[in-house]
């Protein structure tokens, strides 16, 4: 392990904000991760824990200490007739450990292929698409305790799982380290390809049994025809949460935009697609400086290639206040802001 000074985070940030870090480390194996929790005394420093920085924004250098997690493989650790337990570390990448699981026929992810990132990280935010969320297939991970370097497990309940939220996010944040995730897969799974857009695919190729691949092809059709690619053009992914408001508050909304679209969350909360609401801001496609909101999803800021964080930052601001001035509606960022 070795521990490197004033690197730069280009390469390891998919907005591609050039930024550097005064102290930088690759952990490679879990005795790497205690090893450095148990040497320094990294509570009196700030750390800034990396898988593929794919869903945060560098607004400045960081002052404090990098720690790229590497730490690789995937085992089997139990199986039975109907389910399988899989233990996949930190630092393999997202979607490697779909493929694996989809070329198996073990179901339970593949809605969610594609999905840039590592292992490590998607608990954080208990990712999701396409109307599936890894909190439903998630068993339990292990993660060290920065302070004393010991390793501990957390349940699903105990990771508080909720709409791009976990216990990390909130009252563990800046904790853990977060060292493999173990996942339940179903042998015999029931696929769920009720969302619109992967039912219309599917259809146009004329699938009418898909298998698990068939759902994975698709969602990584839907996704590529929207999503910019990171290494092409610099983003995060959504750059705001879809805010939930007030059923009544949505009613009020819908008298003078009858289009608004909105799924309910429970009786009294409707879910309203930010996409939706910047686009009505007038920012969709628009371009600000090295910065603007995407032509095909306005909830995806992106940096045209010198961005620094700033200016994405200033950016954000501008629509959220736009859309609170129209709308009345808060949105909040679901990307990590980096100070
Ligand atoms: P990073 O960006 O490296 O880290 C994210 C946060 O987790 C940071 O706070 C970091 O400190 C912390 N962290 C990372 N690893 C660890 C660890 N091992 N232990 C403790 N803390 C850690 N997300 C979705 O949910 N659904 C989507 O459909 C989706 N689509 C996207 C599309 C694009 C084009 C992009 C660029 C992003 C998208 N995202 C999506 C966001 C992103 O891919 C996910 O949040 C992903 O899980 C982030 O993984 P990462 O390894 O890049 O995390
Ligand atoms: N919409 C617009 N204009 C836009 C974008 C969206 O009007 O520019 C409206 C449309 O009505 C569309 C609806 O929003 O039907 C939903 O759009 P989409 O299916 O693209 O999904 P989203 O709500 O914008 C969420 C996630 C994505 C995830 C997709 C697919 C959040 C914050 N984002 O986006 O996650 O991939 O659903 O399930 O929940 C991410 O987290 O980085 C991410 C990309």
């Amino acid at each position: 392990m070795r521990i490197y000074q004033n690197i730069s985070l280009k390469p390891y940030n998919t907005f591609g904000i050039a930024a550097n870090a005064s102290q930088f480390v690759e952990l490679n194996t879990l005795e790497e991760v205690q090893v450095l929790c148990k040497t320094f005394n990294l509570t009196d420093r700030k750390l800034l824990i990396l898988g593929g920085g794919s869903n945060i924004l560098l607004t400045k250098d960081f002052d404090g200490m990098a720690i790229k997690i590497n730490l690789k493989g995937m085992k089997v650790l139990q199986s039975d007739e109907q389910s399988i337990y899989i233990e996949a570390m930190a630092g393999e990448v997202w979607h490697d450990f779909v493929e694996f699981c989809v070329q198996n026929n073990w179901g339970g992810v593949e809605n969610l292929s594609l999905i840039p990132g590592c292992v490590g990280a998607a608990p954080m935010q208990n990712i999701g698409a396409y109307g599936a969320e890894i909190k439903s297939v998630f068993h339990s991970l292990t993660a060290v305790e920065i302070a004393s370097g010991e390793l501990l497990t957390f349940t699903n309940d105990q990771c508080e799982f909720g709409y791009r939220e976990s216990v990390f996010k909130n009252k563990y944040k800046g904790k853990y380290i977060i060292v493999s995730v173990t996942f339940k897969l179903n042998k015999q799974p029931s696929l769920n390809y009720s969302y619109g857009a992967i039912q219309e695919v599917l259809q146009k190729a004329g699938i009418t049994d898909p298998s698990i691949q068939d759902v994975s092809k698709a969602v990584i059709e839907i996704r590529k025809s929207k999503l910019p690619d990171p290494s092409v053009l610099g983003n995060a992914g959504s750059f705001f949460k879809n805010p939930e408001i007030a059923l009544e508050s949505y009613n009020q909304i819908k008298i003078k935009y009858p289009d608004m679209p909105g799924y309910p969350t429970s009786q009294n909360q409707i879910k309203v697609p930010a996409g939706w609401l910047i686009e009505q801001c007038e920012w969709k496609g628009k371009i600000v400086g090295n910065t603007g909101a995407h032509k095909n999803q306005a909830l995806v800021l992106v940096n045209y290639g010198t961005a620094n964080g700033n200016e994405v930052l200033n950016l954000a601001k501008q629509i959220q206040d736009s859309v609170f001035q129209k709308f009345n509606i808060h949105i909040q960022a679901e990307v990590n802001i980096i100070e």
